[in-house]
């Protein structure tokens, strides 16, 4: 079927006012539309081009993942090296740059400087030719960097295509940062999921960005400012940096709506203590400031030294460390019991926070620092990390200074505390009676990657364990409603919420329930190993040490903790109450599934699921899938060979129909979870 006028017409005006839209929103922070209205628009471009692929271009607002993973990145050489800057970090540093500007400039006054947070991401090229993005780069090395440009396409604050009538080449750089509150949410989702968080901000940018597929990319909350010109031809430039960075805008392209212009050394120091007093509130994390000589004239005249520009400096945080002193140390005691020293400190400010504890993390690390209560410590905090004691000022160590000595007996419970493998480790030996390994074991059992039980969190844990309610696993499965009424920020309708959540937990999974056990030392992928080995929980239980070891990843040690805890008697009558509760799994034959290579089922296979399941949670549902050989996936793309729907299915759904791609009903999952294929 070949284009309509109509069809043509509407696309063009489709893509007018999604670019529109995206201006506003990411260049001028002011909306005009809703999230809802901006959705639809672009729903409705996309189903056009569905019908009219021919009329797809790669700048249109619908194109920003596409591409399929690839191999590796591609080098490529920057058009004019991408430098650095010189650093300063006292005051002195900063006046003697300005003192050699006004040298070199012949400046009879003061001079003018464009002034700019330093952001803490990576460096970034775009190379836009006739307005359309044509390709983005690292820095790498400053001579050449990273093809990156499928990746930076998905963010959305990125143009396509410029605005107005930029340079016909237009090369332009800036910093490539994940915001705060983005970086916050999604190492919490990670936690959550039990996967490794990132460090800080800079890092999770970095690995974002430097991911093979595209999808992942588009799934991380990145954003870039502009600052600067590489290459440029064909079209008139600013003279200043500050009016660049207003063309910039004009353009498209996305600044930072931090920068200003001041007068003189005195305007840049009296910036960097205005950005320092606010750095905690800005929404993005910056290590410094960055000062620039205004006028490009005068940035002609200065030049550069070696890698680094003569008309610029970054003027550097110091480093967030304080000295306090270690007023006591208590013992917090954990899951299986091992007791982790906690430094309590007289409060002190580090880095916008006042912090009055820090983690000593274990024995062996307290005495290799050789800490003292009464010392005089280096707390350090970096970024969202909880604070640590760097080290002792060994030459302000009081006389009346005291060793820390590990207690005899659990702060909790007062079971006796006991020093394993060679003393590295101390425990309290209380177990179940200790209500502070309760709690930690039912937080566990409860948890995301365990039982996958919604809104049994920390508090109300803390709360069923200390009313002696929930003394074990067990009686999560008779509470309730009325039962969790009873206490504090419970209403009846969360309680109903959460009595729910227990009644589909019980649908679960070999290896989640044997995580959820809380073996020593059997983390998820050990239980996810038995599981498949074994089979079946009874053949696990009947293992025994030997048998055990020979499963790849199970060694002694586990195999002994495995083999101790499945012959307690006390355990054994847990497992078969939790299972008369009605905690199930499917029985899978022992070796034949997947994950390890060999084919399963549905192995080929890569589905989408969206919406709510009645038998089980949605997590489980995958796992399960997975299981069977099944790719299971978070976005769906033209590579996806079925949605599958449950109730309330959400935007995954609309995208399938979009990329006509099949949806299954809820009713289909039964076949699939015994092996069957879709015949469609
Ligand atoms: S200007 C030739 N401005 O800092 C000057 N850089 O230490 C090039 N950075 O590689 C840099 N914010 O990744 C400039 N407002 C800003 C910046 C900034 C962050 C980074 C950039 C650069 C590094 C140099």
């Amino acid at each position: 079927m070949s284009a309509s006028r109509v069809a043509i017409a509407r696309i063009a005006a489709l893509r007018t006012a999604l670019e529109q839209h995206n201006y506003r929103y990411h260049v001028l922070d002011d909306p005009k539309v809703a999230d809802a209205e901006y959705d639809a628009l672009l729903r409705e471009l996309l189903a056009l081009e569905l019908r009219y692929p021919e009329l797809v271009t790669a700048d249109s607002p619908s194109q920003r993942v596409g591409a399929a993973p690839a191999e590796g990145f591609d080098e490529v050489t920057h058009l004019l090296p991408m430098l650095s800057l010189e650093n300063a970090f006292a005051e002195d540093e900063v006046r003697a740059f300005d003192r050699r500007v006004r040298e070199r400039v012949e400046s009879t006054g003061e001079v003018e400087y464009a002034v700019e947070p330093k952001v803490d991401g990576l460096a970034i090229s775009l190379v836009y030719r006739h307005g359309v993005l044509e390709r983005a780069a690292t820095r790498g090395d400053g001579t050449s960097g990273e093809d990156v440009t499928v990746n930076v396409r998905t963010i959305p604050s990125v143009p396509l295509r410029l605005r107005g009538e930029p340079p016909t080449l237009l090369e332009v750089r800036g910093e490539v940062f994940m915001p705060l509150e983005g970086f916050r949410q999604m190492n919490a989702a990670a936690a959550a999921r039990g996967e490794r968080t990132f460090v800080n901000p800079r890092n999770a940018a970095a690995g974002s960005l430097r991911q093979l597929d595209p999808q992942i990319t588009a799934s991380r909350p990145l954003d870039l400012f502009l600052y600067g010109i590489g290459a440029s031809d064909g079209g008139k430039l600013p003279s200043r940096q500050s009016d660049l960075l207003g063309a910039l805008r004009n353009w498209g392209l996305r600044t930072c709506p931090d920068v200003r212009l001041v007068r003189g050394v005195d305007g840049c120091l009296a910036y960097y203590r205005q950005i320092g007093e606010r750095r905690e509130q800005l929404p993005y994390q910056i290590d410094g400031v960055v000062y620039k000589v205004d006028r490009f004239a005068d940035q002609a005249l200065l030049g550069f030294v070696s890698r680094a520009p003569r008309w610029a400096v970054a003027h550097k945080f110091a480093a967030e460390e304080a000295l306090t002193i270690l007023s006591g140390v208590d013992f917090q005691v954990g899951r299986t019991g091992a007791l982790t020293p906690v430094a309590r400190l007289e409060p002190v400010f580090v880095g916008g926070v006042t912090v009055s504890n820090a983690t000593l993390h274990n024995m062996d690390e307290m005495q290799r620092k050789d800490v003292r209560i009464g010392d005089t410590v280096v707390v350090r905090r970096a970024g969202d990390v909880i604070p640590e004691i760097a080290r002792v000022l060994l030459e302000r160590r009081p006389a009346a200074s005291m060793p820390i000595v590990l207690p005899e007996r659990c702060p909790v419970c007062q079971s006796v505390v006991s020093r394993e493998d060679g003393g590295a480790i101390a425990r309290c030996s209380g177990g179940y009676a200790c209500s502070a390994q309760r709690k930690e074991r039912l937080r566990h059992f409860a948890s995301r990657r365990a039982m996958d039980i919604e809104g049994l969190g920390d508090k109300l844990i803390g709360q069923l364990v200390d009313a002696g309610i929930v003394p074990s696993p067990l009686q999560i499965f008779s509470l309730q409603a009325a039962d969790l009424e009873k206490l504090e920020r419970m209403g009846q309708k969360s309680a109903l919420k959460v009595v729910a959540a227990i009644e589909h937990s019980k649908a679960t999974t070999l290896a989640r329930f044997l995580f959820a056990l809380g073996v020593r030392d059997v983390g998820e992928s050990t239980a996810a190993v038995l599981a498949r080995h074994f089979g079946s929980l009874r053949a696990v239980m009947d293992a025994g040490f030997e048998a055990l070891q020979t499963v790849p990843d199970v060694g002694p040690v586990v195999a002994r903790h495995l083999a101790e805890f499945f012959g307690d008697p006390a355990n054994q009558a847990l497992i078969a109450a939790l299972q008369r509760a009605g905690i199930h799994w499917p029985e899978q034959p022992p070796c034949v599934t997947t994950s390890a290579g060999e084919p399963g089922a549905l192995t080929g296979l890569t589905l989408v699921i969206t919406g709510s399941f009645a038998g089980f949670t949605r997590d489980v549902l995958e796992d399960r899938l997975r299981t069977l050989g099944a790719k299971v996936s978070g976005t769906v793309s033209r590579k996806t060979s079925y949605v599958i729907a449950g109730s309330e299915a959400g935007s995954k759904l609309a995208k399938a129909t979009e990329l006509g791609v099949s949806v299954l009903g809820e009713d289909a999952v039964d076949a699939l979870l015994q092996g069957k294929r879709p015949k469609t």
